[in-house]
């Protein structure tokens, strides 16, 4: 229901178009969450620091706790839920690059960002391309090799991870 100062608004979320009514002031990580029942985005500093939260817009890693969802809208979302049978979270598994889980959704689509955008990344890149997510669990040298993984697969399937 329509209360004050909400605007109906279509949001393209893992290829499906969802119509609710937001405030203007909202963020995508409250839409989601509250709205939409997407947990996957968690929440962690909700100040742009920590990139627990992150989504991808138009294949773009984004922070969701730091973009309105007014300012979504025209726009592909991509959650977590939206690569739920994506092979590049086995490579998360099999690497043990998951311990508490809570940074995982974000780190897994920021990896696939990486893999996508950037199909030949040094070591330096990787580092730099990971420094915006923290693993309060010190996961790092785990996660990176679940990168090195993906890439590896993608390099022997001729530049096609899937
Ligand atoms: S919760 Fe969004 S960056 Fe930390
Ligand atoms: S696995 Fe626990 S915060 Fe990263």
């Amino acid at each position: 229901m329509k209360a004050a100062q909400e605007n109906l608004v279509t949001l393209n979320i893992n290829g499906l178009q969802k119509n609710l009514y937001v405030r203007n002031a909202e963020t995508l990580l409250y839409t989601l969450r509250d709205q939409l029942g997407l947990m996957g985005a968690k929440p962690g500093c909700e100040n742009g620091d920590c990139g627990t939260c992150t989504i991808l817009i138009d294949g773009t890693p984004i922070n969701s706790c730091h973009i309105l969802t007014v300012e979504a809208v025209n726009h592909q979302i991509t959650t977590i839920e939206g690569l739920l049978d994506q092979t590049v979270q086995n490579d998360f598994i099999k690497n043990w690059a998951i311990q508490c889980g809570y940074c995982t959704p974000g780190y897994v689509l920021n990896s696939y960002a990486l893999i996508e955008n950037c199909p030949d990344p040094d070591d330096a890149v990787i580092d730099e391309w990971l420094e915006s997510n923290i693993c309060r669990c010190t996961g790092y040298q785990e996660i990176k090799e679940a990168v090195k993984s993906m890439l590896n697969v993608r390099k022997n399937k001729n530049g096609s991870y899937y």
